[in-house]
């Protein structure tokens, strides 16, 4: 080989051309953000193209059906946790987060719970059991959990779904999903989810009322999961400005937002008209998700059109996911990967601080009354490094506290207005606006 081909395939080579490739992971991963899709046992099991497409795009995944109450406690007290368990391990090795989907939900449950004889009281133990079980079992190796999934019928009233739960136990059987899911894993972030939430409507007004009420009551309650099951027709030119003005709100209240289940579905055949569309609600969700720093978990109801619920919940619809059938990326992927490519300024660098394994995890939450920045968790042996920035995302202050304390705004020394607050290195963070 001649000497000058040798020194650029050297230059190459070290500067990371030759091997390293950009994909949606890579990019997530210096924001950073969670990036992944729902998968079950049977694709990802003897399945190279897709495993291939797995590892290589996402950081994160989360069981489609197979940690849902129906999968892990088939008969009461019993738990049965041997194929969710190949999942976790599966993620394990190939450096992957988990989501876990989900605890309490009307659907998906074994006969026995769904069709118990039912008291206030025992009905509640089967939920504390059930909970302790599994986060019990999982305790450490699931980052966020998905507590109360669906709680709000469709009736356009806001309205408390009529299920099991809602009947025997009242409305509060919400708080204490939350309660015993915090007693059972305290480190791990507890979210509601539902779907038709994305903009401000009957619905996501009830969720943000109940999640507010929950806050106030101290009930252990760190996020909200928009499901996000939404279709090409969903293209609009204020998508986004409708969505922004709803996740704001959310987001006011201190909590994380994770986007938890995003397809985008469409009649079949598709055109290039519907996937151009299709890719076009991709792109602001990826786009609201990075204007929003406490949006860092950003999940797909799966990846490839091969493997998707819609075509049999939706007869003649389908085709809601980022690859198509034979794994070729459709325009959706691309959308996803350019608006990832040049993430909004908004978003604060990559944290530079000493890790979550040094000082522990952290959680964020303000309170108004007292102008003061609340911090649960972390080791008190070692102080919190909580950050400041302004939108733009520049750093104006910084901090070190203790765990478990409250902080004066008035100590990080900045005007009045809206900040954001973000803690240590397992990306606590929310946004803020100072009363005084
Ligand atoms: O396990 C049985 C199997 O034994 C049987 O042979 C087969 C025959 O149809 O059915 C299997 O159960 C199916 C199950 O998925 C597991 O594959 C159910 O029929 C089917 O209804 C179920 O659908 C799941 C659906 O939740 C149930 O509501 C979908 O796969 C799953 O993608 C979907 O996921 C939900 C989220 O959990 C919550 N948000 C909405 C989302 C879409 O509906």
């Amino acid at each position: 080989m001649p000497k000058y081909f040798k020194i650029i395939a050297l230059a190459l080579l070290l500067n990371g051309s030759v091997f390293a490739q950009d994909t949606l992971k890579s990019y997530a991963n210096k924001i950073p953000m969670n990036i992944g899709a729902c998968v079950d046992s049977n694709f990802y099991q003897n399945n190279q193209a897709y495993i291939t497409v797995l590892n290589r795009e996402f950081n994160t995944v989360v069981c489609q059906n197979e940690m849902k109450a129906d999968a892990l406690e088939p008969t009461q007290g019993v738990f049965t946790f041997t194929t969710a368990d190949k999942l976790v391990a599966y993620a394990q090795q190939n450096n992957m987060k988990i989501r876990g989907h989900t605890l309490v939900w009307y659907n998906q449950n074994p006969s026995w719970l769904a069709n118990g004889n039912w008291t206030r009281t025992t009905l509640l133990a089967a939920m504390k059991e059930h909970i302790s079980g599994v986060l019990g079992h999982y305790k450490g190796k699931i980052f966020e959990w998905d507590v109360v999934n669906e709680a709000f019928d469709d009736s356009g009233a806001g309205a408390r779904r009529s299920c099991f739960w809602q009947n025997v136990i009242g409305d509060d059987y919400v708080d204490s999903a939350f309660t015993y899911a915090h007693q059972a894993d305290p480190a791990a972030l507890l979210f509601y989810n539902d779907y038709s939430t994305c903009t401000i409507n009957a619905k996501s007004t009830a969720i943000y009322t109940m999640i507010k009420a929950l806050l106030a009551n101290r009930v252990p309650i760190n996020g909200i999961g928009f499901q996000s099951h939404q279709q090409v027709s969903d293209s609009s030119a204020s998508l986004y400005a409708n969505m922004k003005v709803n996740f704001d709100r959310f987001a006011a209240l201190g909590i994380k937002l994770s986007i938890t289940e995003l397809d985008v579905r469409m009649l079949l055949p598709s055109t290039q008209t519907q996937l151009n569309a299709q890719a076009y609600v991709y792109k602001v969700f990826m786009q609201l998700a990075l204007a929003e720093p406490s949006c860092r978990t950003f999940m797909m109801w799966g990846f490839t059109d091969k493997y998707s619920w819609i075509p049999s919940t939706f007869p003649g619809q389908g085709a809601a996911l980022i690859y198509d059938e034979n794994y070729q990326p459709k325009p959706a992927y691309t959308a996803l990967f350019d608006v990832l490519k040049t993430p909004l300024a908004v978003a604060p660098p990559p944290f530079a601080g000493p890790s979550v394994a040094a000082h522990g995890a952290a959680r964020l939450s303000f309170d108004n009354l007292s102008n003061s920045v609340v911090v649960r968790g972390g080791k008190t042996a070692h102080p919190v490094h909580l950050e400041m920035f302004d939108l733009r995302g520049s750093k104006i202050a910084e901090a070190y506290v203790p765990g478990d304390c409250r902080v004066p705004v008035s100590s990080f020394g900045v005007a009045q207005g809206t900040y954001i607050l973000r803690a240590e290195g397992n990306g606590a963070m929310m946004r803020m606006h100072t009363t005084k």
